[in-house]
């Protein structure tokens, strides 16, 4: 009796593995669709070239002041964020599961690999992040990887759904550009912060870009 509860339980938990799993996976070829118009998607609307310009920054200003020189910038897309490293004169790397959005980074001469952060074997004194962990069902699972494979720093760059502006941003793009978009959940920064916490690493800044549409969260290594 015992041991049929038990086995119940496992396979229960085997089910739920399975499908998130299958449910990443659906994300993934999801990513890679999207950066098949990539060309198109070069170029930055209005909006989003402002969002960019604030980013980086934002992005510079902190980052400059960090005892940093091996960088790895996980789910790189286009390489955006990779270029301000680059342009930093840092030693940084991309990983992207789209052979596509590496193709794109290649071509700007930006380090970059096909990958899934999930199997990265490298070790880097900052390990950073934009608009990936909150496409997660779970993103803990995706988080633990950026923080396993960093000796120091994790930075994210993340919407904050919880400010007005934030919110007002993600409700018109859903309105404007659903069909473009790949769905993301609307974690609170208080969610990143909780879960990192967890994982041995704790705010160091958290600061917010563009009338806190979004925000920059470093997290420091303390075991
Ligand atoms: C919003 S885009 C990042 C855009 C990028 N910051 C830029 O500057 O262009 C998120 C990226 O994360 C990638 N991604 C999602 N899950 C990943 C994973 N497990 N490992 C590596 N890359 C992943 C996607 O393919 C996508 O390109």
């Amino acid at each position: 009796m015992g041991c049929s509860i038990q086995k119940s339980g496992s396979l229960r938990q085997e089910i739920a593995v399975q499908m998130l799993d299958n449910r990443n996976k659906r994300l993934y070829s999801e990513w890679e669709e999207h950066w098949k118009g990539s060309d198109k998607l070069a170029n930055l609307t209005l909006v989003g070239h402002l969002i960019f310009r604030a980013k980086k920054k934002a992005l510079a200003d902190l980052v400059a002041r960090l005892p940093v020189r091996r960088v790895l910038e996980a789910g790189c897309g286009l390489g955006r964020i990779l270029q301000v490293y680059h342009e930093m004169g840092l030693d940084a790397r991309g990983v992207d599961l789209s052979p596509h959005a590496v193709a794109a980074c290649k071509n700007k001469n930006l380090e970059a690999e096909v990958g899934a952060i999930e199997e990265e074997q490298g070790s880097y004194d900052l390990v950073s992040s934009d608009g990936m962990l909150e496409h997660f069902l779970n993103f803990e699972a995706v988080a633990r990887h950026l923080m396993r494979v960093s000796r120091r720093y994790v930075l994210l760059i993340q919407p904050n759904h919880g400010s007005f502006c934030g919110k007002t941003l993600s409700y018109l793009t859903d309105l404007i550009r659903s069909d473009k978009r790949v769905f993301e959940y609307n974690y609170r920064i208080q969610d990143f912060v909780e879960v990192f916490n967890l994982n041995g690493f704790v705010l160091q800044q958290s600061k917010p870009i563009l009338g806190d549409t979004f925000r920059i969260l470093l997290f420091e290594r303390v075991r």
